[in-house]
């Protein structure tokens, strides 16, 4: 199958079939010889129980106080799995989006969307525990409200792996923490798992912001850039900073005392 092929069903499937579908014989066995015109950004369909909720049926995002209660660590990992949904919604449009964009670009994006696929399954799979199927709480659309401010493969990079991906460098250990605080080690140990693959996807952001980026500007000029208005860069890290992840992630010293010290 070609990559274009895969990302087309998943981005315009409206049901969980379409936007889970694996690769065929994984990433490695994905052609890429027909990607294709670029395909300008659209909401992608969401119907029935996936739908996003109207602004006035979403719920608060809990208080980290609240996590002793199994409800409020339901809503969170809720979120967190409709977060995954988004982010491979719009890794599918990323692969239709930047046809002409560098072979090991794209495949390096094909694997990335692979994981958050995973991911996704995983936060069902522990909610389906704790008895609620996906679907059950209000979503909402935030990744997606980036969408129309990416025009090239750099702003993508900048929005997704070094914005959103990026603070979860943060949040996941931290709802991680709290999570095992009060005694939900399977929660917990979802969230370690989140924690480092998304190390790699942050790296893959790195490689890709260091390879697009002019050579008179700083890495991190070059980032601030190409954030979308609505998600600067303060938006990519969380309340406890993790400057460690940033290291392993392959971020420089200086880009990650720049995020540490950027308010706004
Ligand atoms: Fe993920
Ligand atoms: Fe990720």
């Amino acid at each position: 199958m070609e990559i274009s092929e895969w990302a087309l069903r998943i981005f315009s499937g409206d049901c969980l079939e379409e936007k889970l579908l694996p690769p065929p014989g994984g990433v490695k066995g994905l052609s890429d010889e027909r990607p294709g015109s670029p395909v300008s950004w659209k909401r992608p369909p969401r119907s029935g129980r996936l739908a996003i909720a109207a602004k006035a049926e979403r719920k608060k995002f809990p208080r980290p106080s609240a996590m002793d209660r199994e409800e409020m660590r339901v809503r969170s990992l809720h979120a967190f799995a409709n977060h995954e949904l988004m982010a491979l919604e719009m890794m599918a449009w990323a692969l239709l989006a930047f046809p002409e964009a560098e072979r090991a670009f794209r495949r390096g994006l094909a694997q990335v969307l692979v994981d958050e696929q995973r991911h996704f399954q995983l936060y069902c799979q522990r909610l389906n525990k704790m008895g609620v199927q996906f679907g059950d709480e209000p979503v909402n659309d935030h990744f997606w409200r980036a969408g129309p401010d990416i025009s090239n493969p750099l702003d993508w990079v900048c929005c997704m792996h070094l914005t959103f991906e990026q603070s979860n460098l943060d949040h996941a250990p931290f709802y991680g923490r709290l999570f095992r605080e009060v005694g939900d080690m399977d929660s917990a140990g979802l969230m370690q798992t989140i924690f480092e693959d998304e190390i790699h996807h942050v790296r893959f952001g790195a490689r890709w912001l260091k390879h697009y980026q002019p050579a008179e500007k700083t890495l991190f000029e070059t980032y601030s850039e190409h954030c979308s208005l609505i998600n600067p860069p303060a938006r990519a890290k969380g309340f406890e900073f993790q400057a460690e992840a940033r290291v392993a992630a392959g971020l420089d010293e200086d880009f990650i005392k720049a995020l540490r010290d950027c308010r706004g």
